[in-house]
């Protein structure tokens, strides 16, 4: 039986089998859904209930010769179908080679406003960069004890009203928001001192540090994309045309990074990392040249089809809801993210696996568009969502969306084959 024909019961067996998921985490799966009502009310303010979603896994991406199973959240049908899809035609072709930065930067800013002697101030500011880098050490030694912090610091002015000093910080194996956002604060209040100007804000930028960005690249076999009878020259043709497209049109290129961060974002919510801050930093990366491009684009190169991404990704593997969420934690622990054998944890491996995941997400929605077009898989997958709508419960779910697939796909038909249903069981 195929896995996504399966129970989810008989899924997480499967994997406990396989060895990608541990017997306390099947258990913890088996009953998540509901955090601890403390951890709830701990997690957020003026907390008054919880709303889950699913979350699934998309099997065996192959990420620099290592499968892994990548666990996301999602309310969307066909995100971990086509995050699946993807994987598979990975795997065909020896999977995907991705390369994180080999150091985890985030930068803050401090920024003055009204300062009335500018070039006093920057230069005051320039000739304090040791005291920088002692202010940034004292504020939070914790991370210069992780092998981080402070690397660099630049001063710079921002039009005729402002001053600002960029701090690139190496965060380690966190998001980074906390560390950034204290570190940024210390040096305000000091810098404030320096110049005698109050700063006007301190924080963390969603923009990543000289365009740092993960890449991943995958070399395709035409034939292993053909799809639903139309043959794989043609379908890689089409995506590759598709490509062009998104990079010629704007319209085009929102809705091809979209289908891209529907898998990033699904697997960064898996983990409890903050999808905000990776969907700006993705989108304004998108925008650098002053122009929205496509995060990944395919091209026929001596009659293979490759694909490329370069996107950045603000994320962690500890730290806040990354660490508080024990369904959040399970998912790191499935997708092996931080290493097993004790050693120092680093997002690499991670951020590796999301821009694989990104780079085969858009692959599978080329595929579709450029083969079958994107309904005939959508709209099989929306049946369930349709039975639920309609009011379908328990086994009638699968019963509806049975029906409906010879059916016209719309609320009133999966009405009205649930009432037929109920009226005769
Ligand atoms: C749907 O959620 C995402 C797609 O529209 C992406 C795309 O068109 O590339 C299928």
């Amino acid at each position: 039986m195929k896995f996504y024909e399966m129970a989810p019961e008989r899924r997480r067996a499967r994997m406990q089998a396989e060895g990608s998921l541990s017997p306390q985490d099947a258990e913890l799966l088996a009953r998540s859904g509901r955090l601890d009502p403390a951890v709830a009310d701990g997690l957020i303010e003026n907390q008054i209930g919880q709303f889950a979603l699913p979350l699934g896994v998309a099997r065996g991406l192959v990420v620099n010769g290592e499968p892994r199973d990548v666990p996301m959240v999602t309310e969307e049908s066909s995100v971990v179908a086509a995050a699946s899809n993807g994987a598979r035609i990975a795997a065909l072709n020896g999977g995907v080679a991705a390369h994180a930065p080999a150091e985890h930067r985030v930068r803050a800013e401090v920024v003055f406003a009204d300062v009335l002697d500018r070039d006093a101030a920057l230069a005051i500011l320039s000739s304090r960069r040791r005291d920088v880098f002692d202010v940034a050490r004292r504020a939070k030694p914790s991370i210069v004890a992780r092998g981080g912090g402070l690397r660099d610091v630049s001063v710079e002015p921002v039009r005729d009203e402002f001053l600002k000093i960029a701090l690139d910080i190496d965060v380690q194996a966190a998001m980074g928001a906390n560390i950034a956002d204290t570190i940024a604060e210390a040096v305000a209040a000091a810098a404030g001192d320096w110049i005698g100007v109050r700063a006007l804000t301190a924080i963390l930028t969603n923009a990543v540090p000289g365009g740092q960005a993960v890449t991943a690249e995958i070399v395709l076999d035409p034939a292993t994309v053909a799809c639903r009878g139309i043959a794989g020259d043609e379908v890689a043709e089409g995506v590759a045309r598709l490509s062009r497209l998104a990079e010629a049109d704007v319209e085009r290129a929102v809705t091809h990074n979209k289908g891209i961060m529907n898998g990033i974002s699904a697997a960064v919510l898996a983990t409890g990392n903050d999808t905000r801050a990776v969907e700006a930093g993705a989108h304004a990366f998108a925008a650098r040249t002053g122009r929205y491009r496509p995060l990944a684009v395919w091209s026929m190169e001596e009659g293979r089809l490759v694909g490329r991404i370069a996107v950045p990704l603000q994320v962690g593997v500890v730290g806040g809801a990354t660490t508080s969420l024990p369904a959040a934690r399970a998912a790191q622990r499935i997708a092996r993210y931080l290493p097993d054998n004790g050693s120092t944890p680093s997002v690499a491996a991670y951020q590796e696996t999301l821009a694989a995941l990104g780079l085969v997400q858009n692959l599978a929605a080329l595929r579709a568009l450029a083969g079958p077009g994107i309904q005939a898989g959508h709209m099989a997958l929306q049946a369930s969502n349709l039975a639920i709508s309609a009011g379908a419960r328990g086994g009638e779910i699968a019963a509806v969306a049975a029906a409906l697939q010879s059916r016209s796909k719309d609320l009133e038909t999966a009405k009205s084959v649930l009432g037929a249903l109920r009226s005769d069981p």
